[in-house]
């Protein structure tokens, strides 16, 4: 995997080529990374990547000459590689599309700044536009970063365990049970006994439970959208019989809203 960053902040990239999981999978030469000079490929003295929009307003908007050499160059030396655009406008980034674009053999990645980059790159040069939210940064650069970070982590061989990967949230579009390490109590609070048993069976049932409470808490549209297996059916079933015996307990008191209890 090679990730070609067309920038006018290639310093930008220092943290995340030397650093962390992604350093690591450059020293292990598992993906290659480089960050290129935007002004680089401007043709005047002031290196000027910028200029105002045709029909005015405020803002500058991104020269498509300096982009289409950088993209050109980036090209010649990643034949194979995909051209990705950062924008705000772009499809949004989730789990699905980092799992997708790991197979890829890389990806020259354009970083906008300003108002963004002239329309015509769009046109011919640019096979992706992603998004990596519905807010708006000053510059693709940062999210650059969090596709290569997302993207990277999914390549064969980068992170120890294969299985970690397997296992993360959206992965099973599910979210992830909870997790917990030493002290076995922090602050007066345990870590769950079962979790301290050693009994697998009872440990992969508390997860499973612990990871669909948390999904159906946090993000139930991932439940809704989902083609549930019969043990996430099951237990559905279970808490539903639970809760309404719950309620039924307690309009049997005399204590719910609803039968006019106080
Ligand atoms: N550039 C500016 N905002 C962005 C966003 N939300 N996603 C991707 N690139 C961007």
């Amino acid at each position: 995997m090679e990730f070609s960053v067309l920038t006018i902040f290639p310093d930008m990239f220092h943290g995340l080529w030397n650093y962390g999981m992604v350093g690591r999978a450059i020293e292990r030469k598992l993906i290659s990374a480089s960050a290129i000079d935007i002004r680089d490929f401007t043709g005047d003295k002031h290196r000027t990547t910028d200029d105002r929009p045709y029909g005015g307003g405020c803002g500058m908007v991104m020269k498509p000459e300096p982009l289409a050499r950088a993209i050109d160059s980036a090209r010649q030396k990643s034949p194979a590689s995909a051209v990705l655009l950062l924008t705000p406008q772009g499809r949004p980034f989730n789990q699905e599309m980092a799992r997708s674009f790991a197979g890829e053999d890389g990806f020259i990645m354009v970083c906008g700044r300003y108002e963004g980059v002239d329309e015509r790159i769009c046109y011919d040069l640019v096979d992706h536009e992603v998004s990596i939210g519905d807010y708006i940064l000053t510059g693709g650069e940062l999210a650059a970063m969090i596709v290569i970070e997302a993207v990277t982590r999914l390549v064969p061989g980068v992170l120890g365990g294969e299985d970690s990967a397997a296992l993360d949230s959206f992965t099973g579009e599910l979210l992830e049970h909870a997790h917990f390490t030493r002290p076995p109590d922090f602050e007066g609070q345990p870590v769950p006994d079962v979790l301290l048993s050693g009994n697998h069976r009872e440990i992969e049932k508390w997860r499973f439970e612990s990871s669909m409470v948390r999904t159906f808490l946090k993000r139930p549209d991932l439940l809704e959208n989902r083609d549930l297996s019969q043990q996430e059916v099951d237990l559905l079933k279970e808490w539903c019989s639970r809760i309404e015996s719950i309620v039924q307990a307690q309009s049997a008191r005399g204590t719910d809203s609803s039968s006019g209890g106080e």
